[in-house]
């Protein structure tokens, strides 16, 4: 999709919207997967509002993009422009136990320049890609931790609404993998409340979860996380481990040798290679455990 329109181009202009067109997916995306559109980097928040209504006066659909770590984006020419959060200068702005986070900072950064101000709590994130505000919409949590539990307040656009909002921690309530925000709301801040704890603590505690990663998950390879959530009580990665999976391939898609939850892009893996993996695994659990996955991956399919 593109963005073309004098009248369209003058107004993105217009709201200081950075238009970089015939962007790549596969660049933007962890998988490396994903077909070409134009991207449309927002530099200030407040002109979100407008900028949905010139895209909808123009009849252009949009999808809001985060750090692109747990996503699956159809192959070819997409259907819809990009949106995404420009990165501001600073990410990050500490007031005693509160850290002022910009949704577009990198999570694990986040995590690290917290720490070094002796703010901890969150060292079971250290390793889960992709920004806050992406950590916020899927619920990130690892190692027993979720970024929920910090939570105080939330800058967001209500896409319903049509506007800016600022919601509460009490106000959204966190599930597995899930929050109460709608699907096309965007996160635009957060303000956690973190606990003191001396850097040296919180460094020896983000060791440990690093190690137990690196043990575990196919760290260096092409991968959104996760495919798969768990069902309640059980383990998606053991149940298809257990099945014999781990190396099953369509095309370049296959499932890591090392965690079975975990389907990587060897090479040149397109989204309809993942997609038949996706299926073929999900088809295989149900016959055997009467389990069906949901994915926890999200798909941007045409
Ligand atoms: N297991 C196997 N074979 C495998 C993978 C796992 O037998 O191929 C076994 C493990 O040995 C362990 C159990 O299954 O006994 C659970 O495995 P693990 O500790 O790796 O946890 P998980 O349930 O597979 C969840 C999250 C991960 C998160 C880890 C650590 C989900 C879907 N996954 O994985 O999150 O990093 O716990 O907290 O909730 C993600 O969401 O993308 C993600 C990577």
């Amino acid at each position: 999709m593109r963005a073309e329109h004098p009248k369209l181009e003058a107004g993105l202009a217009a709201l200081g919207i950075d238009v970089r067109s015939g962007t790549s997916l596969s660049e933007l995306t962890s998988l490396g997967i994903g077909g070409t559109t134009d991207l449309l980097r927002i530099t200030k928040h407040d002109s979100i509002p407008e900028l949905i209504g010139l895209l909808e006066h123009h009849d252009i659909p949009y999808k809001f993009l985060g750090g692109g770590s747990n996503l699956l984006v159809g192959d070819g020419e997409l259907p819809w422009v990009i949106l995404q959060l420009a990165k501001p200068d600073p990410e990050i702005v500490l007031e005693g136990n509160f850290a002022h986070v910009d949704a577009a900072a990198d999570l694990g950064r986040t995590v690290t320049f917290c720490a070094k101000h002796d703010l901890g709590g969150m060292e079971g994130l250290i390793g889960v890609p992709g920004t806050v505000g992406g950590a916020l919409r899927m619920k990130a949590g690892a190692y027993g931790m979720q970024i929920g539990s910090y939570v105080r307040e939330v800058k967001l656009y209500r896409a319903a609404e049509r506007k800016i909002e600022i919601l509460k921690g009490n106000q959204i309530s966190f599930e597995y993998r899930h929050t109460s925000f709608g699907p096309d709301d965007m996160m635009l801040a957060v303000t956690l409340e973190l606990p003191s704890k001396p850097f040296k603590e919180i460094l020896q505690g983000i060791r440990i979860c690093n190690e137990k990663r690196r043990s575990s998950q196919p760290l260096g390879q092409k991968s959104a996380g996760c495919i798969f959530k768990n069902p309640p009580g059980a383990s998606a990665g053991r149940m298809i481990d257990e099945l014999g999976l781990k190396g099953l391939s369509v095309g370049d898609a296959k499932v890591s040798d090392r965690h079975a939850n975990f389907f990587v892009n060897a090479g040149q893996a397109s989204a309809k290679d993942m997609l038949a993996l996706i299926s073929d695994v999900r088809g295989r659990v149900e016959n055997a455990f009467g389990v069906k996955l949901e994915n926890e991956v999200v798909v941007w399919n045409a």
